[in-house]
């Protein structure tokens, strides 16, 4: 474990979001002038791996090239694995419920739970067979993946780290994300995840739909929100072992198992804009209102997944960053609304500031769901503390929220909606917001 933070540490990465990247672990090894050359270099096998369909147009294409030990294609027939709380959509075990919904953190793991074992979906919404929608799970981990591996046919992998870092072996090279930064697994790209810490808590959000891409910025201009810089992608780092190393791969809501007689984290060198990458949440350019009000929270978002409706996101990911407050006459909170949009709220660290902490309340590691048209907002102490305050520049910095913002309702998996851990009487949160109306004065 000290050993893998040691690494972890010592990583160097490229930079950029989007940009076609190349890197060769061995001198040489990468060819040029050519992808697909009749004897690739040093003895290595040429392979693309496709993010995007061969036409689609060039601003949204996503491909590599990987140049690697053994093909891909050298593997023995997948044969089903047990999914154990992995779910997929179409997501049917339980009705879509118009409730607000919270769950407190996940329970202990047994002893000897890697990431993968570790993986417990709460809900989600569209089909994976259709390349639409999005998975909200949660992980708790006790143990590194050893000699197995995981790859997601069915969508890319959004983790957001609570508690734990983690070290990312993937195809591509490694990567380092701990508590308070994101990673992305694209999809199909096989990785292994090590605990730096012994113990490792957090979220995913599975993206059936088209990838993650940094939002338009419109009149703020040329910077700002996530700037494209700060997206870290790894440098080539190839695995050569033989032995053998089983390779769990999530195709169409199911995994499969294949036992390899070699790491497929083979790749010696590669190029393209189809790569796994982090990213510092605390480095997102917060922007917000100067004068009055406040912004939508879509000022907020870090990346989103657009679908073919100029604007309707099947997934937004929205991080609630340190900013300062400085409206005058406004209500600062996150006002109470209702949503056509469904949105997944979970806690990175610290408190959110529309909900007061405390004892079965919204904590880091827990989270909240609240479908379409479900109405929510403060509770009463927040309400009553925002309307009677000072409203001096004020500092929210006491913690890191997130949401997933998605098109359609998230339908919980039946362990969700019966989980010992949601709390029943969430409803309560919004009780004892007194009458103030006074028709006349
Ligand atoms: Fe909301």
């Amino acid at each position: 474990m000290r050993d893998a933070r040691k690494t972890a540490e010592r990583l160097a990465y490229l930079s950029g979001f989007g940009n076609e990247h190349s890197s060769e672990a061995v001198p040489g090894a990468l060819p040029h002038g050519r992808n697909s050359p009749q004897r690739a270099p040093l003895g290595l096998y040429a392979e693309q791996l496709s993010g995007a369909a061969f036409t689609e147009p060039r601003a949204h294409n996503r491909r590599s090239w990987l140049y690697r030990i053994r093909p891909s294609a050298a593997h023995p027939a997948f044969v089903r694995a047990d999914n154990g709380a992995l779910r997929s959509a179409p997501f049917t075990e339980s009705v879509p419920d118009p409730n607000r919904l919270r769950w407190n953190p996940l329970p202990e793991p047994a002893p000897g739970t890697d990431f993968l074992a570790g993986l417990w979906t709460l809900g989600g919404n569209g089909d994976a067979t259709q390349r639409a929608g999005m998975a909200v799970h949660l992980y708790h981990a006790n143990s590194s993946m050893t000699d197995r591996v995981f790859s997601d046919a069915d969508g890319e992998l959004l983790i957001v780290p609570e508690r734990g870092g983690l070290l990312l072996r993937t195809e591509f090279g490694l990567l380092h994300v701990d508590p308070g930064h994101v990673a992305l697994i694209p999809r199909g790209v096989r990785f292994r995840v090590e605990l730096l810490d012994g113990d490792a808590r957090g979220y995913v959000c599975e993206n059936y739909g088209s990838p993650f891409r940094l939002p338009d910025l419109g009149p703020i201009g040329a910077n700002g929100l996530a700037n494209a810089r700060d997206f870290m992608v790894p440098v080539a780092a190839y695995e050569d072992t033989e032995g053998p190393v089983e390779v769990v791969n999530k195709f169409c809501g199911n995994l499969w198992r294949a036992t390899y007689d070699h790491s497929p984290l083979d790749v010696v060198a590669w190029h393209g804009n189809h790569v796994p990458y982090v990213y510092d949440l605390r480095r997102f350019n917060v922007i917000g209102s100067v004068s009055y009000d406040h912004p939508d929270p879509s000022i907020f978002t870090v990346l989103t997944s657009p679908s073919d409706t100029p604007g309707l996101a099947g997934v937004d990911f929205v991080v609630f960053a340190p900013r300062w407050l400085v409206g005058e006459d406004t209500f600062r909170p996150p006002y109470f609304h209702r949503n056509v949009m469904s949105e997944y709220m979970g806690l990175i660290e610290g408190a959110y500031d529309a909900k007061a902490a405390g004892e079965g309340g919204f904590v880091p590691g827990g989270g909240s769901l609240h479908n379409m048209m479900s109405a929510h907002g403060p509770d009463r102490e927040t309400f009553d503390k925002a309307s009677a305050a000072e409203l001096g520049p004020q500092k929210v910095d006491d913690g890191l929220a997130f949401m997933f913002e998605t098109r359609w309702p998230v339908t919980a998996t039946a362990q969700a909606a019966q989980a010992d851990h949601l709390q029943r009487g969430y409803d309560d949160v919004w009780s004892g917001l007194e009458r103030h109306f006074r028709p006349s004065h």
